[in-house]
């Protein structure tokens, strides 16, 4: 089946990098229309080289699609949702509407792509910070049951959307020509040169809402409902690819030689097994891959490790993981 395929933000970060992929993976569809609000519709964009002039996001224009990816706001998401499941359709939601809803899988397929099979019309693609994380504790419970877990992550500007990196890089073009900085808007504090511990609003027991979604969504993922796990989320001046420290505690040991087959086993992992050797955002922006890095013992535990590990938050953990989860419903007869 080649379904009619619409995409809902089709002119923001995600939106963008969501065209590259579907091109490169050649991901099968019968028409593609592009979405976005009032304020874009008439702007032309290009998909393998063919102009599409962009749409309001309306009854109508959603009207023949089978397969929609939502790229917006929450408020985007729960406005069309619904409306989609209703008539049969099926939406892919990059944000975090309906991520704790028991009744949407929550998907990384290399995770969990069984939980597919249960989809009811609408299913959520984790935060960008959760998918590496997930990826890189999934191999390692195959040596060992996961007991506790803490995380600090390096996250990208691109994150917050396009008008982030737009702040970012006129924050270091003024700087650079030796000019006043111009007033944030997008963030609180000036982002270039800086960083912010703050990811989100602040939520639940003092942690920000990015971080309770870490730990939701992990949980969810892995089907782990009483992980120990607590994370700070920290905005660094990158423009793509998040990045995080993570420390492991295992109920038992885990041999290292264990853990390194299961990180190279893993699909969608790559490991750097010396662990004095890394990759850093910039190596890994473009890279649809979760990168494993500076793997070592945590002897502040009976049977612990940390390592470093990234991935492009704008493709497997936006873009790349939702042309994935639709090739795998495609795959499995689910659309
Ligand atoms: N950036 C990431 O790394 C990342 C990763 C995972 C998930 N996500 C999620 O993906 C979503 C989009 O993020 P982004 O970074 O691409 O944001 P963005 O760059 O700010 O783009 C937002 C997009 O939403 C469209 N939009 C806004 N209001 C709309 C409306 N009422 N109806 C239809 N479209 C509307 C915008 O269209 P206009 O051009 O008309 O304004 C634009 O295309 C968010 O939910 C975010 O949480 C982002």
């Amino acid at each position: 089946m080649e379904p009619t395929v619409a995409v809902i933000g089709a002119t923001g970060a995600v939106g963008d990098v969501f065209l590259r992929v579907a091109a490169e993976r050649e991901f099968p569809m019968k028409k593609l229309k592009l979405l976005a609000s009032s304020r874009s519709a008439g702007t032309v964009l290009h998909y393998r080289g063919q102009p599409i002039t962009v749409e309001e996001t309306t009854e109508a224009s959603l009207e023949d699609a089978d397969l929609v990816f939502c790229s917006a706001s929450s408020e985007v998401s729960k406005r069309w949702g619904p409306w989609l499941r209703e008539r049969g359709k099926v939406m892919i939601d990059d944000g975090s509407a309906f991520r704790m809803d028991p009744t949407v899988p929550l998907v990384i397929p290399e995770v969990n792509g069984d939980d597919l099979e249960w989809h009811q019309g609408i299913i959520s693609i984790p935060n960008c910070t959760t998918t590496p994380l997930a990826m890189a504790l999934n191999a390692m419970r195959q040596v060992a049951p996961l007991y506790r877990v803490t995380a600090a992550t390096y996250q990208a500007v691109s994150g917050t959307g396009a008008a982030a990196v737009r702040e970012l890089n006129a924050q270091v073009a003024a700087i650079g020509r030796g000019e006043p900085v111009p007033p944030p808007t997008v963030y609180p504090v000036q982002i270039a040169m800086n960083v912010l511990p703050q990811v989100d609003d602040f939520d639940e027991d003092d942690y920000t809402k990015e971080e309770l979604k870490m730990r939701n969504e992990t949980r969810k993922i892995l089907h782990e409902q009483d992980l120990r796990f607590a994370a700070t989320c920290v905005r660094v001046p990158v423009a793509i690819t998040h990045a995080e420290v993570v420390h492991v505690e295992f109920t038992r040991e885990a041999p290292m030689a264990q853990l390194h087959q299961a990180l190279k086993n893993h699909p969608g992992i790559v490991l750097i097994e010396d662990p004095k050797q890394y990759v850093t955002p910039l190596q890994v922006e473009g890279d649809d891959r979760t990168y494993v890095c500076r793997l070592r013992p945590d002897r502040t535990v009976d049977h612990g490790v940390t390592f470093w590990c990234l991935t492009d938050n704008l493709r497997k953990g936006a873009a790349t993981n939702a042309i994935q989860i639709a090739e795998e419903l495609l795959k499995r007869g689910k659309i």
